[in-house]
């Protein structure tokens, strides 16, 4: 989906950079936005992407301090716990690859944990929201230790694996789900993403399951909603249910 660049003119750097840098890559584009498409704005706060959903207006903006992301941090309750308990309560310092950073809700949660994260995501402009928010929550004091312990990269799983010959203590994997007609109530940044990403968005994901299980110590975790099927019809060892999502557990092969 094409994605247009609209900055404000208080629109600060390194975000008009990181934006540049899409347009430079042809992956945005300075053009008048088609109608139904997706804008990539960018004001005092740094980038955002935005949808049009009839006469309202949907926003993805990445806040690690104060938003649902920076939230989590501080009340991060059951959601935390249960991903953290079907990690298998690692010691602090073990090493954690997050597959599919997305919004970076779940790797912050790790990193917070006192984990070593790699993080990676492979949609450019979700990694562009997502740098965007590192570089802006990087000048909080409050988030130092936690980013200390964050090691973002843009790209895809599989390919970063084949280059860096690496084994993890654990690997997290939340692939996109096709949304259901229910899913009208999801939140409004998952909306922007759904549209973004499209409803076919992780057709590959079976086989990242695969890549990571070759390259964890102990076990690798996938989300899942919680009454979905398996992912790639891939049997886990054991799953840990929680209200509304399941934590499939894998044991390295
Ligand atoms: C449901 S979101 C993840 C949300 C995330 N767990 C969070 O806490 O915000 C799925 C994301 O995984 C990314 N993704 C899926 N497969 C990937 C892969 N093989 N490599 C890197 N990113 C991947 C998608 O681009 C998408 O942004």
């Amino acid at each position: 989906m094409p994605v247009t660049f609209q900055p404000a003119w208080d629109c600060p750097e390194p975000s008009r950079g990181i934006a540049e840098a899409l347009i430079a890559r042809g992956l945005a584009s300075r053009e008048g936005p088609d109608p139904g498409g997706l804008v990539l704005t960018c004001g005092p706060d740094g980038l955002a992407l935005t949808a049009r959903e009839g006469d309202q207006a949907l926003s993805l903006h990445l806040d690690l301090v104060r938003g649902p992301q920076g939230y989590r941090l501080a009340h991060a309750g059951q959601a935390r716990e249960d991903l953290i308990r079907a990690l298998g309560r690692l010691p602090r310092g073990s090493t954690v690859l997050d597959a599919s950073t997305g919004l970076g809700r779940d790797s912050l949660v790790l990193a917070a944990r006192g984990y070593r994260v790699i993080a990676l995501e492979r949609h450019p402009i979700l990694a562009a929201l997502f740098s965007d928010a590192l570089q802006r929550a990087a000048r909080h004091p409050a988030l130092e230790s936690v980013l200390a312990h964050l090691d973002f990269h843009p790209a895809d799983a599989g390919a970063w694996l084949a280059e860096n010959d690496l084994l993890f203590d654990a690997a997290v994997f939340d692939p996109m789900f096709p949304p259901r007609r229910k899913d009208a109530a999801v939140k409004k940044e998952m909306q922007v993403l759904q549209r973004l990403l499209g409803v076919n968005a992780d057709p590959d994901a079976p086989a990242t399951l695969a890549a990571l299980r070759r390259r964890v110590r102990r076990r690798v975790v996938v989300k899942r909603p919680l009454h979905a099927p398996h992912l790639g019809g891939q049997t886990p060892a054991h799953a840990l249910r929680g209200r509304s999502i399941r934590f499939d557990i894998y044991l390295p092969v």
